[in-house]
């Protein structure tokens, strides 16, 4: 009964509640589809919270991706030890970099006084979400041995079959529960998506790459 709520119906209540709350959102508010730059406040330690946090998140996430994507071969991959130990350290390496991240970008929130007076409560929910997101990522690293194994044979299949509306719990079921909290964070901070800054990573302006650089003029007399 429990397996069912927690793996089950809160993935789909997560994914469902995210979507339909980011299409309300993108409607009635497009402007608010931003995470607000808080770069003029404060620019020293956001340059490296915020540097460190989204290099090593997003190489996390590319490697959760790829697996979800093609899980044979990181099995293939993991039948040489040396191959197993390179991916097992690399992720490693990349979570901790976005360990020492959020925690920057926490430090940053509570203590400069400018970016302190913008902070929400929804802010910090978040945060505190990824800080558990990514702790218990390390931990069930460092911990339960091989997790790219058992991700893609495991995990994978689990997540599958969510996708395809005929859930199988019982795949996960021999996982550490430090596993499944993680699975359990990971959704709450998809629900979170649309309700937070996080709506951000929906609209990437990768368009930036291809268009024409601009040219800025001060305008101003006297500065040329
Ligand atoms: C290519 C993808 C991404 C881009 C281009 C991007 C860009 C940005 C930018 C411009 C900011 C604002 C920084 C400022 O205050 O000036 C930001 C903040 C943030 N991003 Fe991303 N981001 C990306 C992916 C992600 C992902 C995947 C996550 C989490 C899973 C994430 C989580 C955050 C958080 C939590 C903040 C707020 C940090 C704070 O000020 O406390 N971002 N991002």
């Amino acid at each position: 009964m429990l397996e069912a709520f927690l793996f089950v119906g809160y993935p789909y209540a997560a994914l469902v509640l995210a979507v339909v709350v980011g299409i309300l959102r993108f409607t009635w508010r497009p402007f608010s589809y931003s995470s607000l730059s808080s770069q003029f406040l404060e620019n020293k330690q956001l340059f490296w919270g915020s540097g460190l946090w989204h290099w090593g998140i997003l190489w996390v996430l590319a490697g959760h991706f790829v697996a979800f994507l093609v899980p044979d071969w990181i099995l293939a991959w993991n039948a040489k030890p040396l191959r197993l130990y390179l991916l097992e350290a690399s992720g490693l390496i990349m979570a901790l970099l976005a360990l020492m991240g959020i925690i920057s970008l926490m430090v940053r929130r509570a203590t400069s006084p400018r970016v302190k007076a913008v902070t929400t409560v929804m802010d910090w929910v978040l945060l505190a979400f990824l800080l558990l997101q990514v702790y218990t990522g390390i931990d069930t690293a460092l911990r339960y041995r091989w997790g790219s194994s058992w991700y893609a044979s495991n995990a994978v299949p689990y997540l599958r079959s969510l996708l395809m509306l005929s859930p199988k719990p019982e795949f996960i079921r021999p996982l550490p529960w430090m596993a499944k909290v993680h699975l359990l964070s990971g959704l709450s901070v998809i629900l979170l998506l649309p309700f937070s800054r996080l709506v951000h990573v929906l609209v990437v302006p990768i368009w930036y790459y291809w268009r024409k650089p601009q040219v800025v003029i001060w305008n101003r007399r006297g500065l040329r």
